[in-house]
């Protein structure tokens, strides 16, 4: 029997893991599945009373768990970074979360800002880095606080990192095509054999050090897989085309900080940060992985029960991807795929007037 960590988080977090707990309940009890929770109460409440951010016991307790389902962290009277840095990237790195996986997918009945663009056109996933980059926290201050100050921030790229997270890449991009040829490859790549593609976004043009590893790793790591398309963009000719033509992406492969950024945007096509999901991915298993919708702790809705459920309740079917109840991930992202189809309920962030409740209810509803 499973044992998943909990940590509801700050904000919007414990409201969004409530109905994600919920509906997960509902859906194992359907399919006979069990498991256990462990709540751990970590966050910006817990900081600014006992002074404590992530204590070994914790880490220890999480270690123990076979996957951790967060909500979100971060608290307006908490300096920023303490928390997102003391937590989060302190558990993806120490856990060897080392792929941040985002799908990208525009549900039926969901509206997207993009113009003429519908469900067919959105539907890629991001492999975002998760263990590197400038996210490593290596740097430094000298003069602090005078006019000379000067503040270093390092990028941090290893061929072993960098080679893992592109392999990942690539072989996603076969499971997907196994299961569906990707939509975007022209007819003359399909009668080359390609099933799938994976774009490697990047700047290669500027960041001529690091990205000149990332281009020689993209290149050779490729060879490995001949019906995989490879496709490269730069980071912001890829904003630019995820607008203007969402449908040539299939595999996006990039760097921690370029993955952060594109996935705001990523959300933004498929309705918005209220159904944006990830899973930080220890694909060895040696560690607990952590899933987690892609939206912070909101602190502008908090405490209104009108947070967005869906990208929680979408959070926990990548868990069950990752532990492997395929049929009970799936069960919910058809009553997901249901409610959003139906137009009703919604939370406001949604044109809808319903609560996050209403909202978590009506999922559970639809799972049977
Ligand atoms: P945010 O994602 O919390 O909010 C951005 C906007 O999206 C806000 O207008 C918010 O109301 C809306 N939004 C977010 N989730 C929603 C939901 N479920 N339903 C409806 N609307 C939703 O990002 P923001 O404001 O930049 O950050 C707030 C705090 O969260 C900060 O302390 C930040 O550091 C932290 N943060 C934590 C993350 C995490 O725990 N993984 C990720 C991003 C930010
Ligand atoms: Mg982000």
């Amino acid at each position: 029997m499973p044992t998943i960590g909990v940590i509801a988080g700050d904000g919007v977090g414990p409201e969004v893991v409530k109905e994600g707990l919920a509906v997960l309940s509902e859906a194992a009890a359907l399919d006979g599945f069990s498991y256990e929770l462990v709540p751990f109460d970590l966050g910006g409440e817990r900081f600014l009373k006992t002074g404590e951010v992530l204590p070994d016991e914790a880490i220890a307790g999480l270690r123990r768990c076979d996957a951790i389902f967060l909500g979100a962290v971060g608290h307006p009277g908490v300096a920023p970074g303490v928390l997102e840095k003391g937590i989060l990237l302190r558990l993806r790195f120490e856990f060897h979360q080392y792929v941040n996986l985002r799908p990208v997918r525009l549900y039926p009945g969901v509206e997207t800002p993009i113009k003429n663009k519908g469900p067919q056109d959105i539907d890629m996933v991001v492999v975002r880095e998760n263990n590197e980059d400038l996210y490593v926290g290596a740097g430094g201050f000298t003069r602090k606080g005078t006019s000379e100050e000067v503040a270093i921030q390092t990028s941090i790229n290893t061929r072993v990192g960098v080679e893992r997270c592109l392999r990942f890449a690539f072989d996603l991009a076969v499971a997907r095509g196994q299961e569906r040829v990707f939509r975007g490859l022209s007819e003359e790549d399909k009668q080359k054999g390609f099933i799938g593609q994976v774009t490697m976004v990047a700047k290669t043009n500027v960041l001529t050090f690091a990205h000149d590893l990332w281009m020689r790793a993209f290149t050779e790591v490729s060879r490995d897989y001949p019906t995989i398309k490879s496709d490269y963009q730069h980071v912001d000719a890829c904003c630019m085309r995820m607008v203007v033509s969402p449908e040539r992406f299939d595999v996006i492969a990039t760097t921690n900080m370029f993955g952060d950024i594109i996935t705001d945007l990523g959300a933004v096509l498929q309705g918005g940060m209220g159904l944006a999901s990830s899973g930080n991915l220890n694909p060895l298993r040696t560690a607990p992985s952590m899933f987690e919708p892609v939206h912070g702790s909101a602190p502008d809705i908090a405490g209104k029960g009108i947070a967005n459920p869906v990208a929680a309740i979408l959070s926990i079917a990548m868990m069950l991807d990752h532990l492997k109840v395929d049929k009970t991930a799936n069960r919910i992202r058809t009553a997901v795929a249901k409610v959003l189809a139906a137009g009703t309920p919604r939370t406001p962030d949604l044109g809808g007037k319903a609560s996050t409740a209403e909202v978590g209810r009506a999922v559970r509803q639809a799972l049977a």
